[in-house]
């Protein structure tokens, strides 16, 4: 609809007040939306920051637990875990992944004891294991996809064993979503949600993650034969369509400020419920350039959060989520 010519348009009239402007407001930003990724170690009573990311600790469970309290009485509906796993645990075979005992496992049933109401979500990628920093098998320089997928799978198994409500392949192996969700079915597991990293791109953002998780010293090469060309649109709307096929309950975008044109497109034309993940290096520019004094922090987290509302996302992954349940609340 064209408005009329102006004078009889004059856009500012809905703007001249801060009532009207919340009437005709189009977006809303709540907790709600939140998923807050948490990076967790092992250890009592540690809290111990990450350089590159700057208000985020790797937890242990202990401080892990209080945390999530905290943001499930924000109203945050979701965690989503993160191991730091000790580097002499980090072997070619990655067989801690499944290790019914390994730390994400050990989180996931003390979480769903104490607070059986927050939504615990998983990575589902062999990098945190892996000696060589991939999130696949690696046999002769090469990232396996099938061998990849069959353990992506234990590993997605032993996390729903422990109490799992989503799990998230971050893995970008071929194949991987109908593997997992037909193994699901098959183990009894039929209730646990799948939330894909359907379009996930080989993105230079990901730097202060990669620290987070203690593999960024290990990776050899980088992850382009898995992860999407930043500069392909199609190619990324087809694995979607793929996930979804395959049994996505639920799919992701990521990084997400770069990519919001994809989130916009996988809106449109699935209609599934899509999320961005907020990325580390996105939070960490906006919180670097916050510290200098460049940028007003509060108002371009928000801001930022917005945009993925106002591009069709239904909700976002990101280190700010309690910050903005709290900013939120006034
Ligand atoms: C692991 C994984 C990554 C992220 C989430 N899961 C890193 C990668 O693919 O290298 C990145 C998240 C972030 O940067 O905040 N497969």
């Amino acid at each position: 609809m064209t408005p009329a010519p102006f004078p009889a348009a004059r856009m500012r009239r809905l703007r001249r007040t801060r009532a009207l402007r919340e009437m005709v407001q189009e977006q809303g930003l709540s907790a709600r939306d939140l998923i807050w990724p948490v990076f967790i170690r092992d250890g009592a009573g540690v809290e111990e920051p990450i350089p590159s990311l700057p208000g985020v600790a790797r937890l242990s469970l202990d401080r892990m637990l209080q945390a999530a309290e905290e943001a499930h009485d924000l109203g945050i509906p979701a965690i989503c875990l993160f191991p730091y796993t000790d580097q002499s645990l980090r072997t070619e075979d990655c067989a801690e992944a499944w290790n019914p005992e390994n730390l994400t496992n050990r989180a996931i049933r003390l979480l769903k004891r104490e607070l059986p109401d927050l939504m615990v979500m998983t990575d589902i990628a062999l990098d945190p294991y892996n000696a060589n920093g991939h999130d696949g098998l690696v046999v002769n320089g090469e990232i396996v996809n099938d061998e990849t997928v069959a353990a992506l799978v234990r590993m997605g198994l032993a996390q729903a064993e422990a109490g799992a409500d989503i799990l998230g392949p971050s893995d970008m192996m071929d194949g991987r979503i109908g593997a997992l969700r037909m193994a699901l079915e098959a183990e009894g597991h039929s209730q646990v949600a799948i939330l894909s990293y359907a379009a996930k791109f080989a993105s230079g953002f990901y730097g202060p993650f990669r620290d987070a998780v203690g593999a960024s010293g290990r990776l050899v090469g980088d992850k382009a034969t898995y992860q999407i060309n930043p500069a392909n649109a199609q190619e990324a709307l087809a694995c979607i369509a793929r996930d979804l096929a395959e049994g996505a309950d639920m799919i992701m975008v990521k990084p997400g400020m770069p990519y919001l044109d994809i989130c916009r497109a996988a809106k449109d034309r699935f209609q599934r419920p899509t999320f961005a993940y907020q990325v580390s290096g996105e939070y960490a520019m906006l919180m670097a350039a916050a510290q200098n004094g460049w940028l007003d922090g509060e108002k371009v987290m928000l801001e930022s959060l917005m945009g993925f509302k106002r591009a069709g996302c239904d909700g976002v992954l990101s280190y700010f989520a309690p910050r903005v349940a709290r900013a939120l609340r006034g």
